[in-house]
């Protein structure tokens, strides 16, 4: 299930299909759970309207595919105002934060995606634009060199980040607004499924909806891709409809277990527990033993097998628990004696 890292470039929705543009979420009603968010973001949302100003600068921290991105659309379309999107990594110099800011629309909702992924020195631009709407540029060189000012329209500066922890300080400090976004319990999983099914026009029994949102690893994205690959067994294999049956059957072709871990994820956990003798390990040890990034190790599965509980964070590294051994039916190590 790895995800491939994805880098929205102005106007451009990369590697985004069709589907998953049709079941995102438009407007905060339709946006299942997260309930304390949705609560205070509506405040916000009412209070900012009420007054006739932007809505403070909002931080949405959180692993892949819980719904950061749809948040940010539907921050936009609650305030009726235009939506820009960039992402960390297309922001190169000044220029390109001068040319998108300068061009925005008063009230607009300019939306960074992977903030943690900018360039330090570019970061700096972006304090003044957030707290007073200027943007001090340097134009010319050397002895000639002058800053000019530039004002900036209203806007409402949208970051979104899977590594809440690399955003500098000051950086983080200047959003008024700053959510985590947890992973989705099954009740509400099992609710997007609905949805989703309902969109896409698919045939879903209750208690595959819960079979579905069960393996889901508490992210709507996945509970989505796992809905189609269902679906498609269902068609292929089965009686048309999503049945528990169909899911039990559709994902265990696809090797993702009662837990919802997939191949990969029961791969970190017994390099761990068979090649580290349960760890600790580095991390980057432990991602060339698995053959994946470290990166998407630990932004994608560690999430998730921490929140099972079924590895720990040590200080010298990652370690398995009692729980993963018996995960994958292995005999956990006694605690080592003292001496
Ligand atoms: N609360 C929700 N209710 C219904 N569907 C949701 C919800 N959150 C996410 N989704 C679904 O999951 C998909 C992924 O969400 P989204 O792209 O917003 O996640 P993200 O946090 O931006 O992920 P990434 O970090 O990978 O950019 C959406 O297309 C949408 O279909
Ligand atoms: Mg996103």
């Amino acid at each position: 299930m790895s995800e491939e890292p994805r880098i929205h470039t102005p106007g451009a929705l990369a590697g985004e299909d069709e589907l998953d543009l049709s079941l995102r979420p438009r407007r905060l009603a339709e946006f299942v759970g997260q309930d304390s968010l949705r609560e205070q973001l509506s405040v916000s949302l009412e209070a900012a309207t009420a007054r006739g100003e932007p809505l403070d600068h909002v931080l949405l921290a959180g692993p892949p595919g819980l719904g950061k991105t749809s948040l940010a659309q539907i921050v936009a379309a609650e305030l009726e105002a235009p939506f820009v999107q960039t992402a960390g990594p297309a922001l190169e110099r000044k220029g390109d934060i001068a040319a998108l800011l300068t061009a925005l629309e008063p009230g607009a909702v300019f939306f960074v995606d992977e903030i943690h992924r900018l360039n330090r020195a570019l970061e700096e631009t972006f304090y003044p634009a957030m707290e007073d709407r200027r943007l001090p540029i340097t134009i010319g060189q050397g002895a000639g060199a002058r800053v000019v000012t530039l004002e900036l329209p209203p806007f409402t500066l949208i970051g979104a980040t899977t590594r809440a922890g690399l955003l500098s300080t000051p950086l983080r400090d200047r959003f008024g607004i700053q959510h985590r976004l947890e992973p989705y319990a099954p009740d509400d999983l099992a609710t997007i499924v609905r949805r989703s099914a309902e969109i896409l026009d698919v045939r879903l029994e209750e208690d595959g909806a819960h079979a579905i949102a069960e393996r889901s690893r508490g992210t709507p994205r996945v509970a989505n891709r796992l809905l189609r690959r269902v679906r498609d067994w269902a068609e292929v294999r089965g009686s048309g409809v999503v049945t528990a049956q169909a899911a039990d059957s559709a994902l265990a072709l696809l090797e993702v277990d009662e837990l919802g871990l997939d191949r990969l994820d029961r791969d970190i956990l017994s390099a761990l527990c068979r090649r580290f003798s349960g760890g600790p390990v580095g991390l980057t040890t432990l991602a060339v033993a698995v053959g994946e990034e470290a990166d998407t190790i630990e932004d994608v599965y560690e999430p998730y097998l921490l929140q099972q509980g079924l590895l720990r964070r040590t200080p010298r590294g990652r370690a398995a628990t009692a729980l993963a051994y018996e995960h994958l039916g292995l005999q956990a190590p006694e605690p080592a004696g003292l001496w």
